[in-house]
């Protein structure tokens, strides 16, 4: 039997943060934007990566929302898809997926003809491209690094989509290249034990790891709509 499909995996996403700037749940997002300004005193936080010990837990959700407040605050902002495994920045931002991070690490574009504007104003995407036979090869290699690099150069922010720590290594080689991590845990999904593995893993490849932001908590409605000014 063919293996269920994730429901929205492969459809247009609403992101909240463009929909209703307002809203208590956008909010909550620049406080972590906030956050990880301040994270640092000493190294400006310039480049970062979410991820997640399982699948499913919020990370593309969490970045794509992040990439929006960025930008909306006049940053000029890249969001790079390294999820080369189950990538969806192309869905959430109505792009096409043939030209990709995986073009460019497979030297078929540069990285300026590779990345699409989007609806929101600073706000630029690398989608993942095609997926190839071997990911973490890819991303551990030096193009990746000089892809990273040029990035910084050109963009105020940039950041990293990437698979689960606990399924593939893939954000454990990218962690030590980037400023800082997120990590993202959905509450009553993950369990302790996982995160807690996913944690010193992350730490022994040498991650800065910024915070953890947890995701799908019940809320309670009361406290939240104090800050809403709709
Ligand atoms: N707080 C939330 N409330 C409701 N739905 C959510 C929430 N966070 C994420 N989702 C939904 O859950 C699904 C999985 O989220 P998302 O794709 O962001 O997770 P992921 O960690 O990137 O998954 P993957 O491991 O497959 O990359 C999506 O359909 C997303 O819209
Ligand atoms: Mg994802």
């Amino acid at each position: 039997m063919a293996p269920k499909k994730h429901k929205t995996h492969n459809t247009r996403r609403k992101l909240i943060s463009k929909l209703n700037p307002m809203s208590p749940i956008s909010e909550q997002f620049r406080t972590i934007r906030t956050n990880i300004s301040f994270a640092s005193v000493d190294k400006e936080m310039r480049l970062l990566m979410v991820t997640s010990s399982g699948p499913g837990e919020g990370k593309s959700t969490v970045l794509a929302n992040l990439a929006v407040v960025f930008a909306q605050q006049g940053k000029k902002v890249l969001l790079i898809d390294a999820d080369l495994r189950r990538p969806t920045a192309h869905y959430t931002f109505g792009l096409t997926n043939t030209f990709g991070l995986t073009t460019v690490l497979t030297k078929q574009g540069s990285l300026n003809e590779t990345i699409s504007k989007t609806e929101v104003e600073n706000l630029h995407v690398l989608p993942s491209g095609p997926i190839p036979p071997n990911p973490a090869e890819l991303l551990s290699s030096r193009m990746m690094t000089e892809l990273l690099k040029k990035a910084k150069e050109d963009y105020h922010v940039v950041l990293l989509d990437t698979p689960p720590v606990l399924a593939v290594t893939d954000a454990q080689v990218l962690t030590n290249q980037c400023d800082g991590t997120i990590l993202v845990v959905s509450s009553g999904k993950a369990e302790v034990e996982e995160v807690k593995k996913t944690k010193d893993l992350l730490l022994s490849a040498n991650s800065n790891l910024l915070g953890v932001v947890l995701n799908n908590r019940k809320t309670q409605h009361t406290h939240y709509y104090y800050y809403g000014k709709e």
